[in-house]
């Protein structure tokens, strides 16, 4: 994910115009200085470092990609925000949920600082385009919500242990990796949550490290079912050990009007189906569509993951320099924090989420309850 960003730095200005990014100093592994000096040299930073506070504090710097293990997120977000810098923060923003509060609160006493957390997945054409025909009433309301987040990164148990795999490291398993993506897309297009019924399993106990077997300490799946603040129903699952899988964070949202279908594994078509019809239209992006046209002219010749990153550091940019606030920030962030969380939580029994679970709804359903 530090290419990720990388790429989107130096892209940013190409694609959308604006001020150029000085790129100052990177940062890697401490004690491994040559291997940020050759990242460094590679993404064209400056300056290389292996120790994060310097970097973090030096007086060059104004914004700060956190782009390390969950584990590190609070520190180097809170040294940031300490030392007066905007913050593009990795997602989950924290291992707990109290330490998503702690954070979002320092950022709520730091307001001319921007925070915003990487929920790229928002940013293509395809998911602008859905949330845009869901709040022109195209599908009329939402009904409900249809949802996974399915990748296979530890199918295989031979896959040795790794930070994510635990609370120190990771904070959730597949929830905090993949689940809190799906939310972010399900939050846009259908409104608060409030009420979540989970159900999470561990499918492989241990895993192979160099010292021996380590167990594993978070969820492996998570399935849930969602009440909407607005009456709408949902069905969300998420796993990290679904043999096939390999980008499947796929959904269909039901309206009173038609049903609308993406799956990022094809991540420049919607599935649009309007009642009536015969069956579903396949729409492709294009220019028409939001931030295709700054990448290229021409329809269907498709938008890529790490666009969605440029997309995300052109928000940034934008906030920066005193445009639209950036979404999601630290505060949003929280609100997503405490659905996963709460879905961790819930063990088969329904948790309520009392006021605004989440950003706001394209579309917030009126009368009209499933
Ligand atoms: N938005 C997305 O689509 C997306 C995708 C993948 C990962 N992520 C997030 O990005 C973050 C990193 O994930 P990843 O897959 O790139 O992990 P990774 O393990 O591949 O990379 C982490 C990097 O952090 C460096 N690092 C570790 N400790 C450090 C320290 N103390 N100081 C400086 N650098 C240190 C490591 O050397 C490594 O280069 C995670 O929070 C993850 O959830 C987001």
């Amino acid at each position: 994910m530090g290419k990720c960003h990388a790429l989107a730095w130096r892209t940013v200005t190409a694609v959308f115009g604006g001020a150029h990014p000085q790129l100052e100093v990177l940062c890697d592994t401490p004690g491994d200085r040559a291997q940020a000096q050759a990242q460094a040299a590679q993404f064209g930073f400056a300056r290389a470092t292996d120790d994060w506070r310097s970097a973090v504090l030096d007086p060059a710097v104004d914004v700060v990609s956190i782009t390390v293990p969950n584990g590190l997120h609070r520190p180097m977000a809170e040294a940031a925000l300490k030392a007066g810098k905007h913050v593009w923060l990795e997602k989950p923003m924290a291992l707990t949920l109290a330490d998503a509060e702690a954070m979002a609160e320092m950022a709520g006493r730091h307001p001319g600082q921007v925070t915003i957390l990487g929920y790229n997945y928002t940013r293509s054409p395809a998911f602008q385009a859905a949330v845009a025909l869901v709040k022109d009433g195209v599908i009329g309301t939402p009904r409900a919500f249809r949802g996974v987040y399915d990748e296979d990164y530890s199918a295989d148990p031979a896959q040795p242990w790794h930070w994510r795999m635990t609370h120190e490291g990771g904070g959730l398993g597949a929830l905090g990796d993949l689940g809190c993506h799906l939310f972010s897309q399900m939050v846009q297009l259908m409104g608060d949550v409030a009420e979540v019924t989970a159900l999470t399993q561990i499918a492989i106990a241990d895993r192979p490290a160099p010292d021996g077997k380590r167990v594993v300490e978070n969820e492996d799946s998570a399935l849930a079912l969602i009440r909407f603040a607005s009456g709408a129903q949902g069905s969300f699952a998420t796993s990290r050990v679904a043999h096939g899988r390999k980008c499947r964070l796929q959904w269909e949202v039901h309206g009173s009007d038609g049903t609308i279908i993406f799956d990022q594994e094809n991540m420049n078509e919607l599935w649009v189906h309007r009642a009536g019809e015969a069956g579903f239209t396949r729409h492709l992006t294009g220019p028409d569509q939001p931030d295709f046209g700054a990448f290229c002219p021409a329809p269907g010749h498709n938008f890529g993951f790490n666009d969605q990153k440029v997309v995300e550091a052109r928000d940034l940019c934008r906030a920066i320099a005193g445009g639209a606030p950036c979404r999601p920030d630290f505060a949003e962030g929280l609100r997503i924090e405490r659905v996963i969380h709460a879905m961790a939580a819930s063990q088969g029994r329904p948790v309520s989420l009392p006021g605004r679970s989440a950003c706001q709804s394209a579309r917030q359903p009126e009368g009209d309850r499933a």
